[in-house]
């Protein structure tokens, strides 16, 4: 089940949210062996996983809860970390130092190790030592000031957490696959610093380098992709249902301007003058249909208009179900149901549903054995606390 790209590759994860739990999910579907790495509850009093069942984010990996804080744990992690390929971290900069498992305690016993270290801010900076999630970090990468604010001026909050996803887990996932692919010259791994916030700023360089460049500002609907025109630009259809309408080309806008009976408008797809003009024509025949009934008869027609659709609607979706993006998943509580498939660039025809397990299940003894702890030793950790 799933892509193999990354078989033989083992990943020790120590986050359970954010940036760096996104990147594992990711080489996990990719085929790695990713073992989450938690502290004990009950010994260490820090709450790290989230306190709701996690339908997915687990998925393809193994568990081990252990006490790093006690020096036998830390042990127990260096242990494992000696015969890993990647090791990811999304602590405040420091914390792994200060635990002992930070990217020099692991490379002395593990020169080829791959440490992701992801961070909001990263491991430098002024701000470095500042807790944050990812709304921060929409904020301070642009992102909420470039996101068409309502009438207030009031930043709406996005509807996924781009900044942990594009940001930071997919930042960390290209770093971590470059520095495997270096390290295959000489055999030596790295340190990574991943910062969620640079990540954004990433995201953001078609605006920031445009001001950069020119000093012209950019703010909402400032230029084509930020909503200037009305080419690109959101309707509402006559059930109250909206549709994304992104006739960039000439040609397909023309079409566009023809399907809606507003051909007068065809030759001026970038006159600032009459904008307005367009968008309330355009506002006025879009609520003379549903939605659907448009994107029916518009998205076939090369005119770059398609629904804006809710989760309820997307998991029905044909194209998704097409290409078969969701996958079954199977639950011991909570029954069979359906999950977002991995990312896999169409690769995966998935032939088991992926078990998703209880909360307090671990592989402990298993993982622990592999590392080279005899059975004695680990039920010698597990009756001291150590390890869960
Ligand atoms: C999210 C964040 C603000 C939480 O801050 P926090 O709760 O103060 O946690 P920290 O990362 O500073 O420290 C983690 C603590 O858990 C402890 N810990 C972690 N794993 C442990 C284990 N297996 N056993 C024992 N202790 C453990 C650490 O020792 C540390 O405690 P200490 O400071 O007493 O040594 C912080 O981790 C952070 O900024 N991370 C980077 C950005 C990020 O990922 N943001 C979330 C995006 S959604």
């Amino acid at each position: 089940m799933g892509s193999e790209l990354l078989e033989g590759i083992t990943v020790l994860d120590l986050a359970s949210v954010g940036p760096a739990a996104r990147a594992s999910r990711w080489l996990a579907d990719y085929g790695a062996d990713v073992v989450k790495v938690g502290p004990v509850p009950a010994k260490s009093g820090v709450q790290i996983a989230p306190p709701f069942f996690s339908y997915s984010a687990h998925r393809r990996m193994k568990r081990v809860l252990l006490d790093i804080k006690a020096p036998d744990g830390r042990d127990a992690f260096l242990a494992l970390a000696a015969k890993a390929d990647v090791v990811i971290e999304s602590f405040r900069p420091g914390v792994v130092d200060r635990l002992g498992i930070g990217y020099d305690a692991v490379a002395a016993a593990n020169p080829g190790i791959v440490y992701c270290s992801t961070s909001g801010f990263g491991r430098t900076g002024p701000k470095s030592q500042q807790a944050g999630h990812d709304l921060n970090y929409l904020g301070t990468g642009g992102f909420l000031a470039l996101t068409g604010a309502g009438p207030d001026g009031k930043p709406p909050i996005p509807g996924a957490t781009v900044a942990d996803s594009a940001g930071g887990g997919m930042h960390a996932v290209i770093a971590i696959l470059a520095a495997l692919l270096h390290r295959q010259a000489d055999g030596r791994g790295r340190h990574l610093d991943v910062s969620v916030a640079d990540g954004v700023l990433a995201l953001m360089a078609l605006s920031v380098d445009e001001f950069l460049a020119t000093g012209t500002t950019v703010e909402t609907g400032s230029n084509l992709l930020l909503g200037r025109y009305a080419c690109y630009d959101t309707y509402q259809a006559g059930d109250g249902k909206w549709l994304a309408v992104a006739a960039i080309e000439p040609r397909f806008w023309a079409n566009l301007c023809t399907l809606l009976g507003l051909p007068q408008w065809a030759e001026h797809q970038n006159d600032d003058a009459v904008q307005d003009d367009i968008r309330r024509d355009m506002a006025r025949v879009f609520r003379t249909r549903d939605r659907d009934t448009w994107v029916a008869e518009l998205a076939p027609a090369d005119t770059c208009v398609s629904g804006v659709l809710s989760v309820g609607e997307l998991v029905d979706d044909e194209q998704f179900l097409a290409r078969g993006a969701f996958a079954t998943a199977k639950h011991p509580a909570h029954g069979t149901f359906r999950q977002t498939g991995a990312v896999l660039a169409g690769m995966v025809a998935q032939e088991d549903p992926y078990l998703v397990r209880e909360s307090g299940v671990t592989d402990t003894d298993e993982l622990l054995a592999g590392a080279g702890l005899d059975p004695a030793r680990i039920t010698e950790l597990r009756e001291s606390g150590v390890v869960a």
